[in-house]
């Protein structure tokens, strides 16, 4: 009988953890926005530049932008795409939930599609900063902070978008109630929403656990 209840509370322990590892991975692989952010700021900081504040507001009006492009990225993975620039702090920053008095100076942006699948790394280096014009932009000592929106068009290319600011830090680009108004699709920097346009990436790290799990079942002898 004692026997019996201690292989229940080993089978528990065992689907217990794998639950929490299922949890957890998905966290670290649902963002590819934040992982751009990290390696912005390691590529500022390995040029002795100082690192940007990950501004969640910024993020959600860059995902708002590349709204307005998913259909517009050619099969040679050029995106014409050129929405009015006052759209970003008038009409981008309302339907995120930013707080309109919060709103202050994006001093640059980048753009960029692609139809084959790229980790957030190769994104940033071969779509976003492909030439050494936006490498300086990358570079500019005018930014305070920065945001990162990615979506994925269904069966179709991704689509980056990079906001930057000039802003101080703490004031600027807030999202009423901390959280703002909920985006239907994709991801942004700043947040640790799962990102629903990158179920792929989620899909693929989620599996791991999973046969994890079954092999300890296999072994305890279910
Ligand atoms: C890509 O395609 C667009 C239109 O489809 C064209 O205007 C542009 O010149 C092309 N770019 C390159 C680099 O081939
Ligand atoms: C997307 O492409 C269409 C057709 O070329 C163009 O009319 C439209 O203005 C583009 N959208 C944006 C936001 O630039
Ligand atoms: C990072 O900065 C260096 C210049 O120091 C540049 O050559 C490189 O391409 C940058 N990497 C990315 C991913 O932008």
């Amino acid at each position: 009988m004692i026997s019996m209840w201690k292989l229940y509370c080993w089978k528990f322990s065992i689907l217990f953890l794998s639950v929490l590892a299922l949890v957890t991975s998905a966290k670290n692989a649902g963002n590819p926005a934040n992982e751009i952010v990290d390696y912005i700021n390691k590529n500022r900081t390995a040029n002795k530049l100082p690192k940007l504040y990950d501004s969640p507001g910024l993020g959600c009006m860059a995902l708002q932008y590349i709204s307005e492009c998913m259909g517009n990225c050619s099969s040679n993975n050029s995106l014409s795409c050129h929405p009015p620039e006052v759209d970003i702090t008038e009409v981008y920053a309302a339907n995120c939930g930013v707080e309109l008095p919060t709103v202050d100076i994006i001093s640059g942006h980048l753009v960029g599609c692609q139809w084959k699948y790229l980790n957030p790394e190769q994104a940033l280096s071969e779509v976003l900063i492909p030439d050494e014009k936006r490498l300086s932009l990358l570079h500019s000592k005018e930014h305070t902070e920065v945001g990162v929106g990615f979506n994925r068009a269904h069966h179709g290319p991704s689509f980056w978008c990079i906001l930057f600011s000039s802003g101080k830090t703490s004031s600027t680009f807030v999202l009423e109630g901390g959280r703002g108004i909920k985006q239907r699709n994709g991801c942004f920097s700043g947040t640790d929403l799962p990102c629903s346009a990158g179920r792929k990436l989620l899909f693929l790290a989620d599996l791991k656990p999973v046969v994890f799990s079954m092999l300890l079942y296999l072994i305890v002898g279910m």
